[in-house]
């Protein structure tokens, strides 16, 4: 009799109630107790169960971009860059033939607030791809706008704790905000397009996404160039004003995973088109800025985007925590073809990815299916928190589980394209980068908006920072002047003319004004 014909014997079938050990549940109402008014008694094994099972189902959330809705898909190459074979680039596999697909996994997030904190907030949204490819995964873990706050990765701890909620009042506190941004000069740019509509995208949809961090592509022979990504929605762009944001917010505050959500399952998938920039490894002094600095944008005009393939989002997640909750990206995880650049920030970053998802998720959170690349794993890790099988190739001896060895394991690769080897020498040393430029950019940025875009700018600075201390204010508008007189000009008469509410104790969130403007519709 096999287990099968035992189960149909104990009148079980695939639909009935059973425990984590298998052992089916007949009573799932009453816990057992000493006559039917208690007490109850501690060998209550099912109960016991399911009640520690409940008490830990949640894991630590993302310290940062906690709140986020995800979809799975594919991305389909081009297989050229301009005229010319992609070959001549990368020889990353996912890129080479036009109309090959990789299945892709994404998640979009807002950044400062808890897992359910509402999704109109003013904020930079995640936008994390991971690409299962033949190689094994990439992960291109970006963000909607192209630049950020800072720089060196030594700062970013102090940027995430001065946006996040104060440590005794548990509140967003804008100066807080600005007292860290009006002493970090390089934050100008992207204070500049977080404080316009830029700052609260009308969903994941209708949003870019960029890399933000500059990366490298290597070729057959080793040689590497420098490379930006950017996400375009075929979609259309769509922001949100502040008064608009707060709208949504008074009904909704899922609205963008609810939109994500509902358009996938009613067969309305969206689309992105991803684009390249790409220049000759090295650091252009013809550049007023530093190729390798993110708060930079690399404009259009002068290193031309040139389109790579598309994605498509066209299923839901089954279930949220199992893939959503628990993805696992990181900048670190890159294919051959692929490589990291001297951005310091890039490298910060990828140190702390998959260190903080050891912690969040587990030592083994690669093994969990939506991390796990679609394709054979052998590796000689062993053990570990909730291990379940051992990862050793087909055929393995499977005493051996270190390498090199005569009597049989896993062996290494054969190389198939030559290393990029760059040539790195200097003092060590604790200093910023030369072409710091912390304020051109920004004053671009401003005279790139049109009128409107300026004007929720100016009137969303404003209300932030009306309630600031004037030291801070100073130092703020010194450093919008720098970036263009009129616009430091236009947000210090805005503060004088700004009333602040004597009875107001709370300094308030990011962002929250009074004016009344049309949605955005960017081209
Ligand atoms: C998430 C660190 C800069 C985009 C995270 C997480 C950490 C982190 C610890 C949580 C990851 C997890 O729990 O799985 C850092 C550090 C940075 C940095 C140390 C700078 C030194 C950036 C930048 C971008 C970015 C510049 C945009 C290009 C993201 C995204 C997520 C994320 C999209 C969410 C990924 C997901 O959906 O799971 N970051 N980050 N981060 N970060 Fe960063």
């Amino acid at each position: 009799m096999n287990m099968k014909d035992e189960n149909k014997n104990q009148n079980q079938s695939e639909d009935t109630l059973t425990n984590r050990q298998g052992h089916p549940v007949t009573d799932n109402q009453n816990v057992r107790t000493v006559g039917n008014r208690g007490p109850t008694t501690l060998e209550n094994y099912d109960f016991l169960e399911k009640i520690s099972h409940f008490d830990r189902e949640r894991i630590p959330e993302r310290v940062v971009h906690a709140r986020g809705a995800g979809a799975h898909g594919y991305f389909e190459a081009y297989g050229t860059l301009g005229n010319e074979p992609i070959s001549k680039y990368t020889r990353a596999k996912l890129f080479q033939e036009k109309g090959k697909q990789t299945p892709v996994f994404v998640r979009f997030s807002s950044v400062v607030h808890g897992g359910h904190s509402p999704e109109t907030l003013r904020d930079p949204r995640g936008f994390a791809v991971k690409f299962y490819t033949e190689d094994g995964n990439w992960d291109l873990v970006g963000n909607n706008l192209k630049i950020f706050f800072i720089r060196d990765p030594l700062k970013f701890p102090d940027l995430v704790h001065a946006f996040k909620p104060d440590p005794v009042t548990n509140l967003q506190d804008g100066e807080r905000i600005f007292d860290f941004c009006s002493q970090s000069p390089e934050t100008t740019h992207m204070v500049t397009f977080l404080f316009s509509p830029w700052g609260i995208p009308a969903n994941y949809r209708m949003m870019q996404g960029s890399g933000v961090n500059t990366y490298k592509w290597v070729n057959k022979d080793g040689e590497g160039f420098l490379v930006k990504y950017h996400w375009e929605p075929k979609q259309g762009i769509r922001n949100l004003t502040q008064q608009e944001a707060e709208e949504i917010q008074a009904k909704n505050f899922n609205h963008a995973t609810q939109d994500l959500y509902e358009a996938i399952e009613d067969g309305n998938y969206p689309e992105w088109e991803l684009f390249v920039q790409i220049i000759s490894d090295g650091d252009h002094p013809e550049l007023d800025y530093d190729p390798l600095d993110p708060t930079k944008l690399w404009y259009k005009d002068d290193i031309p985007w040139h389109p790579v393939g598309k994605m498509v989002l066209n299923k839901n997640p089954e279930n949220y925590f199992a893939e959503v909750e628990q993805a696992a990206f990181g900048t670190g995880v890159l294919v051959d073809g692929l490589d990291f650049s001297d951005d310091k920030l890039l490298q910060g970053r990828t140190f702390s990815y998959s260190d903080t998802q050891r912690y969040r998720v587990g030592s083994n959170y690669l093994k969990l299916p939506i991390n796990s690349p679609k394709k054979n794993v052998a590796t000689n890790q062993q053990a570990g928190q909730m291990e379940y099988q051992v990862d050793h190739g087909k055929g393995q001896n499977p005493h051996v589980n270190y390498e090199p060895s005569i009597i049989g394991g896993l062996k290494e690769a054969i190389q198939e394209g030559k290393d990029h080897t760059p040539y790195v020498e200097g003092e060590l040393k604790r200093e910023q980068i030369d072409r710091t430029n912390n304020f051109k950019q920004a004053g671009e940025t401003y005279r790139r908006f049109s009128d409107f875009e300026r004007d929720e700018l100016i009137s969303n600075l404003v209300d932030t920072l009306k309630s600031c201390r004037k030291e801070i204010q100073d130092q703020m508008i010194e450093n919008f002047t720098k970036a263009d007189p009129e616009y430091g000009k236009r947000v210090e008469e805005g503060l004088k003319n700004a009333q602040v509410d004597e009875n107001t104790t709370h300094r308030g969130p990011i962002g929250a004004t009074d004016t009344e403007r049309a949605v955005h519709q960017a081209e």
